[in-house]
């Protein structure tokens, strides 16, 4: 089974080696290049779009380049000499795998794999600040914020947040909610100087924004960061716990029924109809 196990992991390896992975942002354009063998002499080459449908994009007959196919790619497309095949502007529909097969002038073969990956720019980062009524009032020496990160732009953004005075997040005083688009912290007055940032990243690009929450705290009443409610997070939070709530209720139900369990089947049968 060694050699079985390490013979699975080499297949896997080459195959990792033979895909190349390409990123491309939305509306600029995107090179696919291939490497060519020393001593390999092209005559041809076809491209292709292979998943999520297969297309023809490009091809190289005999010195001459072709794009001009009923792809997704027409009149985006363009094929150098050097078979780069140039793609722009690209969307984020683009996504997926294409492939080059490379002929030579004896008629041997090669094949290059690539995965193009198109992300849109991470952009227009909004920090809020959610603070309780108690911690506003000035009576209270700690001081709860919410504080929420949302990127208007971006697609596959993920969120993480650091203090500026550079100390770790410690979990007795912070936690993370929604995929770390929601940071709640506990602050005391020695936190007073103390920044957040929320970094939003994805593949392409990267955006921070920074907010000092102690200045949200100890308000009083009546400002115009009443707006920033502690309740207003609930309102957003709450239906959300609900609905995963319900989802992961109704998966438990479905898993009950179909795990052939008769009692449990028969408890979520009604008795019979009135
Ligand atoms: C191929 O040619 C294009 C256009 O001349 C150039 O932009 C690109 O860098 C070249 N690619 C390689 C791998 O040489
Ligand atoms: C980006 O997000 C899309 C949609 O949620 C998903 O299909 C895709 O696999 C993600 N890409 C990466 C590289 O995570």
């Amino acid at each position: 089974s060694w050699s079985v196990g390490s013979l699975l992991l080499m297949m896997i390896l080459v195959r990792a080696r033979a895909t190349v992975k390409v990123t491309g942002v939305v509306g600029r354009a995107v090179s696919l290049g291939v490497d060519v063998p020393p001593g390999f002499q092209v005559r041809d080459a076809i491209w292709r779009y292979l998943a999520p449908t297969e297309e023809l994009v490009a091809t190289y007959f005999r010195g001459s380049a072709e794009t001009l196919y009923q792809s997704r790619f027409y009149g985006r497309s363009r094929l150098h000499s050097n078979l780069t095949l140039e793609i722009g502007p690209v969307e984020l529909g683009d996504s997926g795998t294409f492939s080059a097969l490379l002929v030579n002038t004896r008629g041997q073969t090669e094949t290059r794999v690539l995965h193009l990956a198109v992300y849109e720019v991470v952009s227009r980062l909004t920090l809020q600040v959610f603070t309780s009524e108690s911690s506003r009032s000035g009576s209270a020496r700690v001081c709860e914020v919410f504080l929420t990160c949302v990127a208007a732009g971006g697609t596959n953004v993920s969120y993480s947040w650091g203090r500026t005075d550079g100390e770790m997040l410690s979990m007795d005083k912070h936690s993370l909610f929604e995929a770390g688009l929601v940071l709640w912290a506990k602050l005391d007055p020695l936190d007073r100087q103390v920044s957040y940032t929320c970094t939003a990243a994805n593949a392409v690009s990267r955006e921070s924004a920074t907010i000092a929450p102690w200045e949200h705290c100890q308000r009083e009443a009546g400002m115009s960061y009443a707006v920033y409610d502690y309740r207003n997070i609930l309102l957003i939070a709450v239906p959300l716990s609900v609905l995963v709530l319900a989802v992961a209720v109704f998966g438990l139900l479905l898993s009950w029924k179909c795990s052939g369990r008769k009692p449990l089947c028969e408890l979520n049968t009604p008795a019979g109809g009135t």
